[in-house]
């Protein structure tokens, strides 16, 4: 097996990835990095993000208010102390990003335009017309190719974190082009894999977002947090789960149910006003706003598709002109994907699978419990976000979270010892596994799509928008009966040359654990917060849950849930009140 030495390994090229290595080539480039990427770079996730990033830059805006905004946006779940690094330094990220080379929307006198995006009482979105994730990866990617010392292995999947000694010492990885295993090892190793919409049947999330680092981190011994933390956006165009961005809604978009009738003004956001009210009506959270989708449904008052139940969302009223400038790729896809133009026609649209809050468990400085393993942006929770994430925090947090952790590790490895040779040993093995379980094995009956496709449909009804014990309950014995079946899942594919079918079986391990960990994680927290809506305990509580869930592998084969308290600096729990 060829194996190849690095001081810090990235698993990951998307924002978070691109972020961490620039700042390590900065802190010492002496220091040699490695990045793992199961795509080329340009093409991971954050390339899809639409809206923006939000970050304090207008003269009626303050630090403080963005906190606030974001911690009860959160449900008062996030950690006070993450969330004063992420306002206090996301300003001078943008700034950086600009720097080198993002082209953020002015105003006409050419100062950054910012636009209202959902939960912020200021507007503070940054955004490069509706194609934001563009342009900030491309910025970001090109300044990483300014580092010679950034070595790339793309379109090549991580398998297995290398641990010895209590410490994250590299990966086994397989090279997707010739299915050649190799051992990387490194001092340390930074996880920004992205998000695990996949898990669901219905996301925005590409077909890449299978949670692949939460799952390493998960089976090397670290605990994820707040798994049951899985956000709906509302709006996704029902049959491709395609993002209509929020910045639709921020450039004055309405949404509207059958009869035409505005009817977030019945579900406590405020009431209809001539121009758009922050934190009002289509300007509420993501949270709230699925919800009072599921409200409408039960009221009889959505329309009926081939896709399921939709409202509409109608811009129609913001004319061709802004359409064009603001929300550009809103129309292309609108025209491509579903045969409307937003122009004249309403967008239907439906809650979809959106973003991950939970994630592996972090400090501020991205390290994980586990000595030399670190995680930042979607695949790690820091945590920032809570119970319910505000549109537009994400990709400040990529930047922000990404460069401290980059930092941190640079630091870190200094001092750190040099890989062991036992290793291999455990590199060895893997292949060896890799082989039996899925290369080699030629009967066993059960199929990768099929299992895939339960497991998404079970995650759906069990830990969807609402949930009870109930529903839990059956999904964890659902995915108990899956994990048993995948025992026996085989392939028809046995090549070794891109076999995208070795890849899926691969994600697909990953995904039923972290499934698990989101049904297991939900079952736990006995109260609704945020994005957990549990109908049979419909409060928040406090008492016994202003606490993080921590979900550890275990031997039983189903996660340990263990909670641990959030960190409350400067603003004590109260309630969340929107549209006043
Ligand atoms: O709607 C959007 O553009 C999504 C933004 C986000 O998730 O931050």
């Amino acid at each position: 097996m060829e194996v190849t030495a690095h001081d810090i390994l990235l698993i990951g090229g998307g924002g978070a990835g691109l972020r961490a290595a620039i700042a390590i080539a900065e802190a010492n480039p002496r220091l040699d990095i490695a990045m793992v990427s199961k795509v080329y770079p340009m093409r991971s996730h954050t390339v899809s993000a639409e809206g923006g990033a939000a970050a304090v830059i207008a003269p009626n805006d303050s630090l403080d208010e963005h906190a606030y905004d974001t911690i009860s946006g959160s449900d008062w779940l996030a950690d006070q102390d993450a969330v004063e690094i992420f306002v206090n330094t996301v300003t001078q990220e943008m700034l950086r990003l600009e720097h080198w080379g993002c082209p953020w929307s002015r105003q006409p006198d050419g100062q950054i335009a910012v636009r209202p995006f959902g939960g912020m009482k200021k507007e503070r979105t940054w955004f490069a017309a509706d194609k934001t994730g563009f342009h900030m990866l491309h910025s970001l990617f090109q300044t990483s190719l300014k580092y010679g010392e950034i070595k790339r292995y793309d379109e090549t999947f991580a398998t297995k974190l290398l641990v010895d000694d209590g410490a994250v010492q590299g990966v086994v990885a397989i090279e997707l082009s010739s299915g050649k295993i190799r051992a990387i090892t490194a001092k340390a190793v930074i996880l920004c894999t992205g998000g695990c919409g996949r898990v669901f049947p219905f996301t925005t999330n590409a077909n890449i977002c299978t949670g692949d680092g939460m799952a390493l981190a998960y089976w090397a011994g670290a605990p994820l947090k707040d798994m049951e933390m899985m956000q709906y956006h509302p709006t996704g165009l029902p049959q491709t789960g395609i993002l209509i961005t929020e910045g639709s809604r921020g450039e004055g978009g309405w949404l509207v149910n059958k009869d035409g009738y505005r009817y977030l003004q019945d579900y406590d956001l405020g009431k209809p006003t001539p121009t758009p009210v922050l934190r009002s009506m289509e300007l509420g959270p993501r949270d709230r706003l699925s919800q009072a989708f599921v409200q409408e449904m039960e009221k009889g008052r959505t329309l009926k598709g081939p896709y399921g139940d939709y409202v509409h969302l109608d811009l129609r009223h913001l004319g061709e002109k802004k359409i064009d400038e603001k929300l550009p790729m809103v129309r292309e896809l609108c025209l491509n994907y579903s045969n409307i133009d937003p122009v004249h026609q309403m967008i239907p649209v439906r809650p979809v699978v959106h973003y991950m809050m939970g994630g592996v468990s972090t400090n501020v400085n991205g390290e994980t419990p586990l000595k030399g393993l670190y995680a930042a942006g979607e695949t790690a929770c820091v945590s920032m976000n809570g119970a319910n994430r505000l549109g537009s925090n994400s990709l400040g947090e990529l930047l922000v979270f990404g460069a401290r952790a980059g930092a941190h590790a640079a630091q870190y490895v200094t001092g750190a010892p040099e890989p062991s040779a036992r290793l291999l040993a455990q590199a060895a093995d893997e292949e060896k596994r890799i082989n039996r379980e899925y290369l080699n094995r030629t009967s066993g009956g059960e199929r990768v799509a099929v299992i895939r496709e339960e497991m998404q449909h079970a995650m759906e009804s069990a830990a969807g928008i609402y949930r009870t014990r109930k529903t839990l309950e059956e999904g964890a014995v659902k995915l108990a009966e899956l994990k048993q079946r995948f025992m026996a899942v085989a392939l028809d594919d046995h090549s070794r040359t891109f076999n995208t079918q070795l890849t899926s079986v691969l994600e697909l391990a990953g995904m039923l654990e972290i499934a698990e960990t989101i049904v297991h994680s939900a079952i736990a927290r006995e109260e609704s917060r945020g994005a957990h809506q549990r109908i049979d305990f419909p409060k928040r509580d406090d008492q016994k849950f202003l606490a993080h869930s921590l979900a550890y592998g275990n031997a039983q084969g189903v996660p340990r849930i263990e909670f641990a308290p959030v960190t409350i600096t400067r603003w004590p729990p109260g309630e969340r009140v929107y549209g006043r």
